[in-house]
């Protein structure tokens, strides 16, 4: 079941999603060499608690921490530990919050120090992804339109759409209906609908699709060790352009 957001609802989501995109600008500021991907967590976590409201990740099926740290070809769910950031580095950061009972959720890559072209590029096509995706996001569109346009652009690049982890509904619950899939088929799939919040979430690897998991059971890498970077949101779908709420 799609839940379709009222009004007064969707002013409570514009303010989760602030806060979210806020923690966000407030950490990239602080993303330097040395620092630890704990130390990223500590902030954010303190930041979060501080705004009245709950890091939603904390305890989500057992997830030890308040934000996911993904570092290099770490995809998604990199647990926050002594590793210093070093220059050249790439860095996942995800973060979702609660917010008077509803929630945001919205992930950034990060460049530490100077970083390679190449790592550099893969950084900029995965935001656009999402920006290609999001223009198929409005009322009366399907959602393959928008998974199919996301996909689109990344291998135009040459790069690989991981399948396994998708998008996703959000609302009082940081995963709800529907699935929204960085993959797809034009004129495929659910119609979406004004009212609809979407968490949309590309994540692309510099290589191989193909991902694999560490022994902790979270920690998601590339299958090839290539660089992987994620551009998240949470948007509001509506007759228009969708307002992206978590900016
Ligand atoms: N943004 C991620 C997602 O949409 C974050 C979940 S991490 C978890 O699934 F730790 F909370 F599981
Ligand atoms: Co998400």
């Amino acid at each position: 079941m799609i839940y379709v957001k009222k009004p007064d609802e969707i002013n409570k989501m514009r303010a989760a999603g602030k806060l979210t995109g806020d923690v966000l600008k407030f950490i990239e500021e602080r993303i330097k060499p040395g620092i630890t991907t704990a130390e990223i967590n500590a902030l954010i976590h303190g930041y979060i608690t501080s705004h009245d409201a709950v890091p939603s990740f904390l305890g989500y099926h057992g997830y030890p921490a308040s934000a996911c740290v993904s570092v290099n070809d770490v995809v998604v769910h990199g647990i926050p530990g002594g590793y210093a950031l070093c220059e050249g580095d790439i860095v996942s950061v995800d973060v979702g919050v609660i917010k008077n009972g509803w929630q945001g959720d919205a992930a950034r890559t990060f460049a530490v120090g100077k970083i390679s072209p190449q790592a550099q590029k893969l950084i900029d096509v995965t935001r656009e992804c999402f920006f290609e995706g999001i223009k198929h996001a409005r009322n009366g569109r399907r959602l393959g339109d928008l998974s199919s346009a996301i996909q689109r652009h990344a291998e135009n690049h040459g790069y690989g759409v991981v399948r396994e982890m998708v998008g996703h509904g959000i609302g009082r619950n940081m995963h709800e209906d529907p699935s929204v899939p960085n993959f797809g088929t034009p004129g495929t799939g659910v119609m979406l609908k004004s009212g609809y919040t979407l968490a949309v979430e590309p994540m692309i690897n510099a290589g191989t699709f193909k991902i694999k998991f560490d022994p902790d059971g979270w920690t998601t890498r590339s299958g090839d060790g290539s660089l992987s970077a994620h551009y998240e949101n949470t948007i509001l779908v509506r007759d228009g352009d969708p307002e992206i709420l978590t900016l």
